[in-house]
């Protein structure tokens, strides 16, 4: 079974059919640079676009990099204030006539890799972060999802922890890799000093070079680089579409 997966990220909006067989890309990722301002109606009109030349014509589901309670967006922190209080869900199955299934984005990378990746099979408390623009977190246990958990707006050195940590100060040039790499440390200790996962999952597009720093992290929990790296989020979106219309 396919259903179409779109994520919709602070730089691209990005989306592709999944093969939910094997948690695979079915055809190729489509991405279009995120509209500035990103307002409802340009991101809107982002997805209309990916979805109809992939020609798409099925069940769809979509990320935002905020808090989503029953289709509603309730915060955006990384996207445009224009969000809050929109049912996305209803506005854009309205514009695409397909039925859509709209959730956070980490809470999507969380659920492929639970499926397909990294957690997959793992029993106990997974917490999977995202290290992009923001940070994202995605609260599992016994591989079942806990949504919009926002570890990255704990309070951490008196300013939200991703202001404090994300990835996007490295890939800017605001700090260096090591520096980053301790300030994450800092803050994956705080996590599991109150959440005390089995596993961390550690996402976002800078997981790709885990390797170079990873040495940095003390947590008693292991912590594995996300499997599924920048298509979990499209992945995680189309399962999370297929589970809505299964019920
Ligand atoms: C948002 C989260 C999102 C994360 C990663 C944060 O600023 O509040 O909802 O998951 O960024 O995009």
């Amino acid at each position: 079974m396919q259903v179409f997966g779109v994520d919709v990220g602070g730089s691209g909006v990005k989306g592709a059919p999944v093969n939910l067989e094997t948690g695979a890309l079915a055809a190729e990722r489509l991405r279009i640079p995120t509209p500035q301002p990103s307002t409802p109606d340009a991101v809107t009109d982002a997805i209309v676009e990916i979805v109809h030349t992939s020609d798409w014509n099925g069940p769809v589901g979509i990320t935002i990099p905020g808090v989503v309670r029953a289709g509603v967006i309730e915060t955006a922190a990384n996207i445009d204030d224009g969000w809050v209080g929109i049912d996305a869900a209803s506005m854009l199955s309205h514009r695409l006539g397909m039925p859509v299934t709209v959730l956070n984005d980490a809470d999507a990378a969380g659920l492929a890799e639970a499926k397909y990746g990294a957690a997959a099979g793992i029993d106990g408390v997974v917490i999977l972060l995202t290290f992009g623009t923001g940070i994202g977190s995605a609260y599992l246990h016994d591989g079942r999802l806990i949504p919009n958990t926002e570890l990255g707006h704990l309070i951490f050195h008196r300013q939200k922890a991703e202001l404090y940590a994300a990835g996007r100060l490295v890939k800017r040039g605001e700090l260096e890799m090591d520096w980053w790499a301790s300030r994450v440390d800092e803050f994956l200790a705080y996590v599991e000093e109150l959440f005390w996962p089995d596993l961390f999952v550690f996402g976002g597009g800078i997981s790709k070079r885990f390797e170079t720093y990873s040495h940095h992290f003390t947590t008693k929990a292991r912590i594995v680089p996300a499997v599924l790296r920048n298509q979990a989020g499209i992945v995680g979106a189309a399962f999370a579409a297929s589970i809505r219309s299964e019920t």
